[in-house]
Formats: C-alpha cells, structure tokens, sequence
C-alpha cells in the first residue's frame, strides 16, 4: 500500500531535477503520473519508464506552462489516459538571468514572469476547475525557491516571480479550502539539478556552497521529492497556505557578514 494509492498525479517540469525526482516519488507512492515536459521528450521518457519498471502507471504530455491553450489541451489529455488529476506538482520552472533591473528587457522579464509565475496560475486554474465540477478535493504543491525573500543582484525577474508565486499559494488556499483542495510551496535552498549546473561541475563553486550552508552541503532533488510527497498525502492534512523552507539551515546565514 502506497501514500498515493488512487491518486493522479501531474507534476510539471516533471521531466528533469525536483519535478523528475518528485514524479518518481509519487508514482512510488502509488499514485498514476502525468510527466509534463517542455522540449525534451527523451528525458520525459525514461522519468516515466523509470515509474513503470517499480510497477507505477504513468505518462508524459508536453505543453508549454505559459502556453493557455497548451495547458489546457494537457489537462484534457491526462484526464483522458489516467483520471482527472488530484494533485498538481508546479515544478517547471527557469532560474534568474543575473542581469541587474537598470539593464534588463522587457523580454526578459516576462520570460520568467511567464513561466514561474504565470505557468503555475495557468496549471493550478486548470487543476481546480477540474476538481471544482467534480466535487473532489486535491492537493496542490508550488516549487518556490528561499529566493521569493532572499533577493539576489541580478535575481530581479526570478525573484518576483517566486514572491508571486508564494503569495498565489496563499491566496489559493483561502479560495480552495472549502473545496477541500490543500494548496502549499516548498522554498529549496541549493539543490543539485541541472539548473545548478555549475555547482556540481565546479568543486569551487561547491565549496564556497558548503561555507555557508549550516548542514554542510547542497540538497538532493530527492530530499525536495520526499516533502512534495508528505504535502500531497493525507498526513498533511490540515496543511494549506503553507511555504515550506527546506535549505539545510541557508537561510538562516542570510544577515551574516555585515
Ligand atoms: N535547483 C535549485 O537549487 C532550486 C532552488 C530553489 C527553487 N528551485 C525551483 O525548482 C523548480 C525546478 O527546478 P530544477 O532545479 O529541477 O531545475 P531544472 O532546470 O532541472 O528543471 C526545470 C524544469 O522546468 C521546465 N520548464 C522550463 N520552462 C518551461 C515551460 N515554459 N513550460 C514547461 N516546462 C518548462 C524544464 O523543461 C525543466 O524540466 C524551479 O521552479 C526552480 O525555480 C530550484
């Protein structure tokens, strides 16, 4: 018996670091996984061959998060093949461009602000009229970053949108709690995925990682993957409106050094 048994699941970003980590916890907790995936429909693949080797069921289905159209017409397709989805996993994501707001286009600003921020209205919207005419309950989990308060030079665009996103959680929570849908964030501090990149080629960028994480080094996809599963399962409960820290003790260090 699995946590998530009867559940389905649609995690975004499914298809590479926390959203694949999380879409094989999930299917390993039993519930059927919908791989939602932008461009890389081999990396899709194997996340959702890895879930049926454990004896899971699960798909892919690929739209672009900020694309309405898209993600509508990916909703439709995952409740035909596995059931009108439960639990809504909003993973996708792209990280902060560096450059600092007195240089940054428009263009790029609402590149991000499309798709951190708007892509997970767009998903939880779809997620929720789902359950709403079905009368069903469900659990949403946003992945937001300890960057929605801890601003970074240059993190302008990925930091807003992340404030954005903490702040449709809460405001979701209070539209969704008499629906009896849970809706929370997780802010990961360091985790090595691919959007780190640099952090697990470079042993220096690692190091200097280690100095100022209290817990002494970067987090795992899969120690994100194992929270997102508590806060869709039914021991979380009576968690809703929830943004969830977890960075080894990062944030902690924050007014250090001045
Ligand atoms: N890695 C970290 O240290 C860290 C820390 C805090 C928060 N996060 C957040 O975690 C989430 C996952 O990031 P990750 O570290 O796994 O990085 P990642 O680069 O491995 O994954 C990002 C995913 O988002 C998808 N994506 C990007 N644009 C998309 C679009 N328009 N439509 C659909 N999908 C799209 C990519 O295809 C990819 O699967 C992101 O929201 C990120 O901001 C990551």
């Amino acid at each position: 018996m699995g946590l998530l048994d009867g559940r389905v699941a649609l995690v975004t970003g499914g298809e590479s670091g926390i959203g694949a980590a999380t879409a094989k916890a999930l299917g390993a907790e039993g519930a059927a996984v919908a791989v939602l995936f932008h461009t890389d429909d081999k990396a899709a693949s194997a996340v959702r061959d890895a879930i049926v080797d454990e004896g899971g069921k699960a798909m892919i289905v690929k739209a672009d998060v900020g694309d309405e159209a898209l993600v509508t017409r990916a909703f439709a397709t995952v409740t035909a093949e596995l059931g009108l989805p439960d639990l809504l996993i909003n993973s996708a994501g792209l990280n902060m461009s560096g450059v600092p707001v007195a240089d940054m286009e428009l263009s790029q600003w609402n590149r991000l602000i499309r798709t951190d921020l708007t892509g997970a209205f767009l998903t939880s919207r779809a997620f929720v009229r789902g359950l709403r005419e079905a009368r069903r309950p469900g659990r949403i989990v946003n992945i937001s970053s300890i960057h929605s308060t801890a601003v970074r030079y240059g993190g302008a665009d990925y930091c807003a949108a992340k404030a954005g996103l903490d702040s449709l959680t809460r405001t979701m929570a209070v539209e969704c709690g008499p629906m009896r849908i849970g809706v929370n964030a997780i802010a990961p501090g360091m985790i090595l995925t691919p959007m780190n990149r640099e952090a697990q080629s470079d042993p220096r960028v690692l190091a200097a990682a280690r100095d100022h994480i209290p817990w002494g080094r970067a987090g795992k996809a899969e120690e994100v993957a194992a929270l997102a599963v508590y806060l869709c399962s039914d021991k979380a409960s009576y968690m809703t409106g929830a943004v969830v820290t977890i960075d080894g003790g990062l944030m902690l260090e924050q007014a250090l050094g001045a």
